[in-house]
């Protein structure tokens, strides 16, 4: 049986012969645990940053793609409050609660992506179904390519469909920005929006450049010329959330003395420019000053390497990824061995016009 495949790109229908033949697995597994064909699946797909590295918290630029890896949530509505959910990737591992009292569980820490959508959808007045669903998918766990974004921004859209609130009631936007707050008041992770921002507004053959300040964004053509190489360095991300928030908490507070050093407001990095990072070169120097230089030049970089892709130039859009990834291992300090070899070996190979570590850092992939 065919069932009606739903992704971020509301309402879009999939050829079901090119979807992943894990639809087929996923609809006769949830027709045996609930006794009944899902209604709809809903599709999110994991994303990779070509480039724009910790710049989304500091209201800068990001130049993301989506993945052809997604995650899939086989759905049917119920006529109680009650979400019932099954998670392949986590060995069937199950969940249920109740929409009328969404709380987190942290002997199920998957659920709570799907349990903060839940409740941020709520908090911000929507009227939600239960529903049964099954999620399945294949963007590597723990990898850095935003499986965790995927899983919300689907959650997000199974609820909404299934309550009968799309697209009419939220738009992708507001989908983006519901499941941002599920991460950051529910899960608990500061992370910027770029994340569940593509997720939801991927446009297929473009990478999407996004101001993460007033969410306006542009659909960037990938130059047919060109391959985009995702490679694992298969090293898990330890320290992660703890140098995230120590990063965050230095960016915010080099802004804030640059905007006294300068005189003027500054409400992120986003309001400095190079020249004016450089004129209090003598003030703000050491730790402080590398981070700020990283994220006011990769806002610049960013913005060069759309006028690069639009204008088919791979060689220069490499030396700006190239440029990312130095930075971000010298200024920014998120890199680690592992990745640095990787993008070692990938600058040395014939055809490679650049690479640079991607996402948070300290492990995950390299993009090239
Ligand atoms: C993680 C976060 C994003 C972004 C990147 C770094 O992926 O979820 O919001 O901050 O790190 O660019």
């Amino acid at each position: 049986m065919l069932v009606g495949l739903i992704q971020s790109r509301w309402m879009e229908r999939l050829d079901m012969a090119n979807a992943s033949p894990l639809l087929d697995t996923l609809q006769s597994q949830f027709s045996n645990l609930y006794r009944a064909p899902p209604s709809f699946i809903a599709r999110a797909p994991g994303r990779v940053n070509l480039i724009g590295e910790h710049t989304d918290y500091n209201d800068g630029f990001v130049l993301p793609i989506a993945l052809d890896r997604a995650v899939y949530l086989a759905a049917r509505p119920r006529a109680d409050r009650t979400v019932r959910v099954v998670a392949r990737d986590f060995a069937g591992a199950r969940a249920e609660f109740s929409l009328d009292a969404i709380t987190r569980d942290d002997k199920s820490a998957w659920s709570n992506y799907l349990r903060g959508v839940a409740w941020a959808l709520e908090q911000r007045g929507a009227r939600l179904r239960g529903c049964d669903l099954v999620i399945a998918g294949d963007v590597p766990i723990g990898a850095g390519l935003s499986s965790s974004a995927a899983l919300e921004v689907a959650a997000a859209m199974a609820l909404c469909v299934g309550a009968g609130l799309v697209p009419v009631r939220l738009s992708r936007v507001e989908i983006a920005r519901v499941c941002q707050r599920a991460e950051n008041e529910f899960v608990g992770v500061q992370s910027g929006i770029m994340d569940q921002f593509v997720s939801a507004l991927a446009r297929a053959g473009h990478a999407l450049r996004l101001d993460c300040r007033d969410l306006t964004y542009e659909y960037v053509p990938i130059p047919r010329s060109v391959s985009i190489v995702v490679c694992n360095s298969m090293k898990s991300r330890g320290l992660v959330e703890s140098a995230y928030n120590e990063r965050q908490a230095e960016c915010d507070a080099a802004a804030q003395r640059l905007g006294e050093l300068l005189g003027k407001p500054v409400k992120a990095l986003r309001d400095i420019s190079l020249a004016e990072l450089e004129s209090k070169a003598k003030e703000l120097t050491g730790t402080l000053a590398r981070r700020a230089r990283h994220v006011i030049s990769e806002n610049q970089r960013v913005l060069d390497a759309v006028r690069n892709m639009r204008e088919n130039k791979a060689a220069a859009m490499g030396a700006l990824m190239n440029a990312s990834h130095a930075s971000l291992r010298d200024d920014f300090e998120v890199c680690c061995d592992e990745l640095d070899a990787l993008v070692e070996i990938a600058i040395a190979q014939y055809g490679c016009w650049g690479a640079r570590l991607t996402g948070a850092g300290f492990g995950g992939c390299t993009v090239n």
